[in-house]
């Protein structure tokens, strides 16, 4: 069966249950700080888990995509060296929000698999939990009693917290689970040893295959489980082992999905999968951090320096890396792979299709980049002391650090050379860089105290900026030693941040107090309020007064961002997509896809295009809580790695129609101005446009007019470009003047010296102070050493101020070993205080000492 089919029978059959099938969430996060990628299916649904959020249906399902490259489920360094890791991988999942649990979950998945797909019921196992003493938790009975009636209770195995007891992360949803294996090894095998003793076991012909969980607690930051008000179902089937099941391989590399990505990398690389096994590490590497950045490019992501950024960079270097280790590429490679994943799985999810050109130009300039890094690398390595045979952790680590190669790079690059690295200096060294990153990151959140119930926190922040509130919760928040508080309001009209757009800040009051707001941000589904002291009346009525300046230029900024986001697709077409934004108050910052520098035609066009539409006037159509459908059929313009709900809202202005949470200006005369400020490159095939509106660009002009008037005053002329020309040119004409007579002068003075040259043994010695400039008496020096071969010259002058001498001495002096110019000049600029150097035939120092001159060159005699 093909990949394909086995992802659309899973969903068709959870539909057969009355489940609605969703999109995959974006993989790039936005919204919760403890969380960088989509790490698991439930991810998108956790505040429904936590009831902060009711879902559309009681019943879902889908295909999720995951990368485990961080925190709690990290898997990276797994990957290539078995079969079934992956960074990224899809999850299928069938979800259960207060509505069935265990024992429908359990004998829908064994109908799934036993009945749809067909699998053999003696190759499988199921676990349940053991139970926890320390989280006070009893053996999971009511999993096994709804194991028993489909499995043999020999083939019902208990785990412990660590296998059977899932969590998201450090806190959050939680629960018992109950996984399902898979034996698929041989009958010789499956006769040999018993199947039940190998699950769990990192077996790579035993694994599991599905986990069921069954969400009923919440982990605080205390580390101590609350029981949460309902109970949910969340299970997770890995995708691709599934596929390798059915398509009966031993690999998940030998599935319909990785054999085409595999087989390119073998022809591009004139290697074959199968025959040596660093190879195929290698390979699978490629194919598997190939998804990771395609997807998450995809998604929006682009390698950077920080964050979720730095994450991808990561994963793609190491891919480039073992390219370059094991299969002998220097060359962009990974970018060739793009259309096959394209072709493998564009059809299910479009975003790959429509940005192919783009996902390949990134990677393409990352890996080009990379390799050099590479190159700088090998030749510091090359460098590297080695005593006694071993490279020094701590040298070791720098390579890591500076460029990117890991130990084991490091260590084969030594071997190579029949020397070892000191791997446990650099673990040394790892773990001191990591605690020092630790320290300066780590935010101490504590639990919340809940002051008042209120579920649902309204934000009435498009109509109004200013309200009666009251504090909901609050929590203390600390980092280094310094500390926070985060306050979240029944009703508020406080923007947070969010599409790119800042948010507000402002002040909280009461009759007693007045606190300020310095900041407002979005977890999940929480609008969260920041502040640096906490009110001391927490349980009062306030008002909540958003700072109405700020939020107003703004506002300005995101208005024209959509202005600018049209007429850039008018302009240079409608293959302009957003990459990337950010709108405050003082400016805005537009990254989007274009292939080539935008010229300062099209810049000056774009930019009337979008003065023309504020000129206009047109008023804003805000279309609140309509269905995504109908925002799409309207032909409003979304983000791609965006998380739309079903309902959206759309902010039209003209033909401007974009999906948008944002805060708009009523009408675009608001805008009054707006004018670019630059034009960049941020990556292959991205731009950045960085603009200001209203009164900054009034400013803007106005600062410039300032100038051309203070410069016209001083030329004393209207016609300033033509008063300019004129000091150029009288500027020029002077510069050739003075040229020439320099030239005249230094011709003279040659004479003169050459009139005055004492010769002795053969050498003619010319020793004076003159007054030329150094370039004049580099070329005197320079003419009289090449026509005659035993000038022995030795000049000095005073040049604003300080002193310069220079010594030069035909060719054949100084080659006879006689006189060398560089040891002389050392000498006699002593006598100016100061120093120099040069070569054997023409030295020059410089020195503060003017006075000096004449004793340096009453020394030069004595050489002679
Ligand atoms: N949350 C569980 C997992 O990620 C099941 O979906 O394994």
């Amino acid at each position: 069966m093909k990949s394909t089919e086995i992802r659309q029978q899973f969903l068709s059959f959870f539909e057969r249950k009355s489940h609605e099938i969703v999109p995959s969430a974006p993989l790039v996060i936005k919204n919760d700080p403890t969380l960088m990628f989509t790490n698991a299916g439930m991810n998108q649904f956790k505040d429904y888990f936590l009831g902060h959020a009711d879902p559309k249906s009681k019943r879902l399902c889908d295909t999720q995509k995951c990368l485990r490259v961080s925190g709690k489920h990290n898997d990276l360094e797994e990957v290539g060296y078995d079969t079934y890791h992956h960074t990224m991988f899809e999850m299928l999942g069938n979800w259960s929000f207060g509505d069935y649990f265990k024992q429908e979950a359990i004998a829908w998945a064994w109908e799934l698999l036993t009945e749809v797909y067909n699998i053999d019921k003696d190759r499988l196992y199921v676990t349940i939990f053991e139970g926890a003493k320390d989280d006070g938790l009893e053996r999971d009975i009511d999993s096994y009693t709804a194991w028993s009636e489909f499995i043999n209770p020999s083939r019902i195995i208990d785990g412990n917290k660590k296998d059977n007891f899932w969590e998201m992360g450090e806190t959050g949803p939680c629960g018992p689970c109950s996984e399902i294996h898979i034996d698929i090894r041989d009958e010789k095998d499956r006769k040999a040893v018993d199947g039940a003793t190998l699950v769990n076991k990192d077996h790579p012909q035993v694994i599991e295959v599905w986990n069921l969980v069954f969400m009923q607690f919440k982990r605080t930051s205390t580390g101590l489980l609350q029981s949460l008000p309902q109970t949910h179902v969340d299970t997770g089937m890995g995708f691709e082992r599934l596929c390798m099941v059915l398509q009966g391989v031993q690999s998940n590399y030998d599935t319909d999905i990785f054999q085409p990505i595999i087989q390119k990398i073998a022809t591009l690389s004139k290697k074959r999968y199968g025959v040596n096994e660093k190879e195929d590490i290698a390979m699978r590497v490629l194919a598997d951090h190939l998804r990771a950045v395609c997807f998450s490019i995809a998604d929006g992501q682009l390698p950077s320096n920080t964050g979720a950024g730095y994450v991808i960079r990561r994963i793609l270097r190491r891919a480039v890396r073992y390219a370059f280790t094991f299969l002998n590429i220097s060359d962009p490679f990974i970018c060739q792979l793009v259309d096959e994943l394209v072709h493998t799985m564009g059809d299910q999810f479009k975003e790959l299709t429509s940005q192919s050109d783009l996902i390949k130009k990134v990677i393409k300039e990352e890996e080009q980049t990379f390799l050099k890094t590479l190159d700088k690398g090998i030749a510091r390595f090359e460098s590297l002391p080695v005593e006694n045979g071993i490279v020094s952790g701590k040298d070791a680590f720098e390579l890591y650090d500076t460029y990117g190669f890991p130990i084991d790079l490091t260590a084969l690059l030594a071997q190579e050379k029949h020397n070892k690295v000191d791997v446990e200096g650099f673990q040394t060294q790892l773990e001191l860089q990591k605690n020092r990153s630790r320290q300066a990151t780590q935010l101490e959140t504590d639990d919340w105290t809940e002051l008042l119930h209120d579920e649902i926190e309204e934000f009435i922040g498009y109509d109004f900026t200013e309200s009666t509130v009251k504090i909901v919760k609050y929590r203390t928040v600390k980092q280094k030693s310094k500390k926070f508080y985060q306050l979240v309001f029944n009703i508020t009209p406080f923007y947070p941040e969010g599409g790119g757009q800042i948010g507000d800040s402002g002040y909280l009051t009461s009759n007693e107090e007045r606190v300020s707001i310095v900041d407002t941000k979005k977890e999940n589904n929480l609008i969260i309020h920041y502040c640096n002291e906490l009110p001391k009346n927490l349980t009062c009525s306030f008002k909540a007064v958003v700072d109405i300046d700020k939020r107003l230029n703004t506002s300005n900024n995101h208005t024209s961002t959509h202005l600018l986001h049209e007429s850039l697709r008018d302009i240079l077409g409608d293959h302009v997509a957003q990459k990337g934004s950010l709108v405050n108050s003082e400016y805005l910052r537009f990254d989007f896809s274009h292939f080539s520098k935008v010229s300062d035609a099209e810049l000056k066009a774009i930019e009337e295009s979008v003065n023309a539409k504020i000129r206009a006037n047109i008023t804003l159509e805000e279309f609140k809580n309509i269905p995504l459908e109908k925002a799409q059929e309207m032909g409003a313009l979304a983000l791609f790695g965006e998380k739309y709900g079903d309902v959206v809202r759309v902010i039209k202005f003209a033909n401007s129609l974009e999906l948008c949470g944002g805060t708009h200006a009523p009408s675009t005369g608001q805008v009054g101005l707006f004018k670019i400020i630059s034009e960049s490159a941020v990556a292959s095939g991205i731009r950045r446009i960085e603009a200001i509106t209203a009164q900054k660009a009034f400013q803007y002009f106005e600062e410039k007019l300032d100038l051309i008037s203070q410069v016209s005053n001083k030329l004393k002329s209207n016609d300033i470009v033509r008063a300019v020309d004129q000091i150029i040119y009288e500027n020029q004409s002077l510069n050739k003047e003075l040229e020439k007579m320099m030239a005249e002068k230094a011709s003279r003075v040659k004479h003169h010296l050459l009139s005055e040259a004492i010769d002795k043994d053969g050498i003619t010695f010319i020793c004076s102070e003159v007054d030329l400039d150094v370039k004049s008496i580099k070329k005197i020096a320079f003419d009289l050493t090449k026509s005659q071969d035993n000038i022995f010259l030795v000049l000095g002058t005073k040049v604003q101020g300080k002193a310069s001498l220079t010594v030069a001495i035909s060719e054949k002096l100084s080659s006879d070993n006689k006189l060398n110019a560089n040891t002389i000049i050392r000498e006699l600029s002593k006598e100016i205080n100061g120093g120099g150097g040069g070569q054997a035939f023409f030295a020059t120092a410089g020195g503060k000492n003017p006075s000096g001159i004449q004793s340096a060159l009453e020394k030069a005699k004595a050489i002679i």
